[in-house]
């Protein structure tokens, strides 16, 4: 039977670390401040942003909150992050994604300052860590580093193994990826259009889904006793946050299992509030 991997319960922790520090800067007269920028009317996204304000109500930060219509042009986007890369009291910049249509997602991205980019999405930080450049002022991707933190929770070394993640998006699959590469895991990453995906996922001794597909990791699937975390965030058919492993199927055969929800999305936003922090310290050592 699985020990259930409680996310909540290390994402607080996070946060409590990340308090205790945020306090400690407020005594020397510096404050932490968070941008999030959100366009359009998507209900899902601006549910994120709220727990996001909550999340910096929570810690200390001052968080800042753009809210622009649907409809907005490109340059004018552009105008504001350039204006919030330029401001000394922001620390961290976050562009909720998805942008509409007209806009151009990744030129957005590219033009947040590297210093104040707490999702790690700048090609500078991604090249940071594809290259294993990880250390104490490093950004990295939230979600992916919420995942390392919920491994390192269970105990299982990550080194030899074989870890397995199904998915390959920009946000989780690669950069996470990366991480289990960095603590020297033999990483496998599986997609839409892998052969055999069963059968590998059968070797992992760690395995992470990031599909985006409700139920799609099943008990067969797994190796007995793996590390089972599911970074899905899916509706079923009763409108239930469910992720992307059949959590009762595998429950008896996993080592150790994340819930959804309860696992990894409180770590994605604990880590946001840890990046945000980071670049308030990189912001005072560099001034
Ligand atoms: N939309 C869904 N997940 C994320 C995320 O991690 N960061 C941003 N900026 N937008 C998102």
């Amino acid at each position: 039977m699985a020990k259930i991997i409680d996310g909540k319960k290390v994402a607080e922790r996070v946060k409590a670390d990340v308090k205790q520090e945020t306090s400690k800067l407020k005594e020397r007269g510096i404050s932490v401040t968070l941008a999030v920028v959100i366009v359009g009317d998507d209900p899902a996204s601006h549910v994120y942003v709220k727990n996001k304000r909550k999340d910096c109500e929570d810690v200390g930060f001052i968080s800042i909150e753009h809210a622009l219509p649907a409809d907005i042009e490109q340059d004018e986007l552009s105008a504001l992050i350039e204006r919030l890369n330029a401001d000394t009291l922001v620390d961290g910049i976050l562009v909720q994604l998805p942008l509409p249509p007209h806009i151009d997602e990744s030129v957005i991205i590219n033009s947040i300052s590297p210093d104040k980019d707490v999702d790690a999405f700048h090609p500078q930080n991604v090249g940071h860590m594809m290259i294993g450049d990880i250390g104490d002022f490093a950004f990295l991707p939230c979600t992916p580093a919420g995942v390392m933190e919920l491994i390192k929770e269970t105990g299982v070394e990550i080194q030899g193994k074989n870890c397995v993640v199904i998915g390959r998006s920009n946000i989780v699959g690669k950069p996470m990826a990366m991480l289990l590469l960095h603590e020297h895991g033999t990483v496998t990453i599986c997609h839409s259009r892998t052969q055999n995906l069963a059968q590998i996922c059968r070797g992992a001794d760690i395995l992470v889904a990031a599909v985006g597909r409700a139920g799609f990791v099943t008990a067969d699937m797994l190796k007995e006793s793996a590390v089972v975390i599911d970074v899905g965030m899916n509706k079923n058919a009763e409108g239930k946050l469910c992720g992307d492993v059949d959590y009762q199927g595998c429950f008896d055969k996993a080592g150790y299992i994340t819930p959804v929800p309860g696992g990894v999305g409180p770590m994605t936003r604990a880590m946001l509030m840890k990046n945000t922090l980071t670049a308030a310290k990189k912001k005072e050592l560099l001034t």
